[in-house]
């Protein structure tokens, strides 16, 4: 193992630990009840992982994921005001205590170690992120979401999040049609170009 190697591993340790304590840990399977387990492990699952961890870039992680958010997300997809044929399918029939449950479960999960795929991008999007483009007038990302990008109760962590959904979801903010938004986002998104997107999505991607 070179040096370098050593302290990149040294480093994940370092920030796997620090992602896992800001999760609530100690929450288990069995803590669920038996229904809301059955729909986490045989619907859930299938696209976002038992862990949250979802494999295909186009189904958001959930690991870590703030529960009032997640709450407020299953809701509006369960009742139709948040537009995905999919989600408004496996949420339609899911009762207020599940949908506590499984917010709850998911914001548990400690978020995996991540890694930066295209340095260049990610360094224009650490300046979108932090700082914003003030030549067109873009509000720095961090000023709401955190510095680290770890979000708040109502606000998502974008950190760690898959490149693909953040720039899927930037486009539709930017285009209105996520249909639950609270204007901010669209506001932001429609002054994004398509680089300063995919910048800040390859910067958060990487993000811990
Ligand atoms: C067939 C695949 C699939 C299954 C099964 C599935 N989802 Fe999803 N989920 C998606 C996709 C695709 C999106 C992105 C929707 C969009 O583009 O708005 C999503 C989005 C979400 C979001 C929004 C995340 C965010 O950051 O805003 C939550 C929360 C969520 N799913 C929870 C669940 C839960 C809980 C279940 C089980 C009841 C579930 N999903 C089952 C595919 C799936
Ligand atoms: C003024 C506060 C504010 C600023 C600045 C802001 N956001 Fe947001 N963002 C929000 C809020 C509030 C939501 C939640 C919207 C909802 O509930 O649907 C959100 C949601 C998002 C989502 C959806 C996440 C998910 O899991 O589906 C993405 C992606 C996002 N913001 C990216 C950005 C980026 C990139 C920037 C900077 C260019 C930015 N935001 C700047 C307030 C802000």
């Amino acid at each position: 193992m070179t040096m370098r190697t050593a302290y990149r591993f040294f480093l994940a340790a370092v920030l796997g630990a620090a992602g896992a304590s800001n999760a609530q840990t100690g929450m288990s399977l069995a803590k669920l009840s038996p229904a809301t387990r059955q729909v986490l492990e045989t619907r859930c699952a299938l696209c976002h992982g038992v862990e949250g961890e979802s494999a295909s870039a186009i189904y958001p992680r959930l690991a870590a994921q703030h529960p009032d958010y997640l709450v407020k997300q299953l809701g509006d997809f369960r009742d139709g005001r948040r537009k995905s044929e999919t989600m408004n399918e496996m949420a339609k029939d899911l009762s207020d205590e599940t949908i506590r449950e499984l917010a709850a479960w998911f914001s548990s999960r400690p978020p995996a170690v991540r890694r930066i795929l295209d340095a260049d991008l990610a360094a224009v999007g650490r300046y979108v992120f932090l700082k914003g483009n003030p030549y067109s007038g873009v509000a720095a990302c961090a000023s709401c979401h955190g510095e680290k990008g770890h979000g708040t109760q109502l606000l998502p962590r974008l950190a760690g999040q898959h490149p693909n959904y953040l720039v899927t979801q930037l486009k539709d903010f930017g285009k209105r049609e996520r249909t639950n938004d609270n204007a901010v986002m669209h506001s932001i998104a429609s002054k994004l170009t398509e680089l300063e997107m995919h910048a800040v999505a390859v910067y958060l991607g990487g993000q811990q």
